[in-house]
C-alpha cells in the first residue's frame, strides 16, 4: 500500500489525487459546490488504510483547469453541463486503469455521480449520494443560479457565494464549531469566478435523474445531515427508498456539509457501503 499527499496529477483533464493505493474496488470522492476536494480530508483520515482512494477537483474548481479547457481536452461540448464533469471523471478512472469504482458524491458531487451512472454504468460498482438529490431544480432555483453565475462573472470574484460558508452548515455547527465556517469561507474564497459560474450554469441545466437511480442494481448509500436545508431529510429518505439496493442514514445535529461537519460518521457510512460491493 502506498499513500500520497503529493501535488495533484491530471487525468481526463481533471486534477486528482491518488490519495492511497490499496486493495479492492477503488473509492472516488466527488466534492460539493462551491469548494473542492479538500472537503474530504477529514473523512479520509477515518477510512481504512488498505483502500484505494481518489479525490478529484471538478472542472474549474480547486486545481482543475477551466471548464472550457476540460471540454477541449475531452472533445465535449463547452456548454455548461454536468455531463462534461462526468465524462472527464470517467476518462480519469479509465486512464488510471480502474475498471469499476465506488463513487461517492456530496451535493453537486452527487449530481455528477448520477450523470456518470447514466452515461457509464459499467464503471459503477456502488454509489454514495450524500446531501444530494436526483431531482432537477425548480424554475426559481434555476433562475437564481443563472443570476449568481452572471454576478460572479461581472464582479470578477466569488463574493456572491461566500455566504454559503454559513448556510451549508447546520445551526448546531454554526454555534458549536464556528471554525468550520471559517474553513469553508477560505475554501470558497480560493475558487475561480469562472469555475463557480460554470458550475452554477451546469447545475441549473441538469435533468431529473430519478429513473437513473431506480434502474441501478448495485449498493446505494443515501446519507443526509439532520439539519440540511438544501437537501432535506424527507427527500433523501424517498431517494433511498427509490433505489433497488439502498440504505439510508441521517446524521444528527449537522447540516448540508456532512463530510466536513461529521467526517467520522461519513467515513463509517462509506466503509459500510464498500462492504456491500460485489
Ligand atoms: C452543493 O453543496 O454542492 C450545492 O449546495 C449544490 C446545489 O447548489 O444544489
Amino acid at each position: 500500500m502506498t499513500q500520497s499527499n503529493a501535488p495533484k496529477q491530471t487525468g481526463g483533464g481533471l486534477a486528482f489525487n491518488r490519495v492511497r493505493t490499496g486493495a479492492g474496488v477503488p473509492l472516488v470522492l466527488v466534492h460539493a459546490f462551491p469548494v473542492d476536494s479538500r472537503m474530504w480530508d477529514g473523512v479520509i483520515e477515518h477510512l481504512p488504510q488498505d483502500l484505494s482512494i481518489y479525490t478529484v477537483d471538478l472542472p474549474g474548481m480547486g486545481s482543475s483547469p477551466a471548464p472550457d479547457d476540460v471540454a477541449r481536452g475531452t472533445g465535449f461540448d463547452p456548454v455548461p453541463a454536468l455531463e462534461l464533469a462526468a465524462r472527464a471523471l470517467a476518462d480519469l478512472v479509465s486512464s488510471e486503469g480502474v475498471d469499476r469504482a465506488v463513487f461517492v458524491g456530496l451535493s453537486m458531487g452527487g449530481y455528477v455521480v448520477l450523470a456518470l451512472l447514466e452515461n457509464n454504468p459499467e464503471l459503477v460498482a456502488g454509489i454514495g449520494l450524500f446531501d444530494t438529490k436526483t431531482t432537477a431544480d425548480p424554475e426559481d432555483g434555476r433562475l437564481n443560479r443563472l443570476r449568481i453565475a452572471d454576478q460572479v462573472e461581472h464582479d470578477g470574484d466569488v463574493g456572491a457565494v461566500l455566504p454559503m460558508a454559513t448556510t451549508v452548515v447546520g445551526p448546531s455547527t454554526r454555534a458549536g464549531s464556528p471554525q468550520i465556517v471559517d474553513r469553508l469561507r477560505d475554501w470558497i474564497g480560493d475558487q475561480s469566478p469562472a469555475g463557480v459560474a460554470w458550475a452554477q450554469r451546469a447545475m441549473a441545466a441538469r435533468p431529473d435523474r430519478g429513473a437513473v437511480l431506480s434502474r441501478f442494481d448495485g449498493p446505494v448509500s443515501v446519507l443526509v445531515g439532520e439539519e440540511d436545508e438544501l437537501s432535506p431529510v424527507e427527500g433523501s429518505r424517498l431517494m433511498a427508498q427509490s433505489a433497488r439496493n439502498g440504505s439510508f442514514e441521517v446524521i444528527p445535529a449537522v447540516g448540508h456539509m456532512t463530510a466536513v461537519e461529521a467526517p467520522a460518521q461519513v467515513a463509517r457510512a462509506i466503509t459500510a457501503l464498500l462492504s456491500r460491493v460485489r
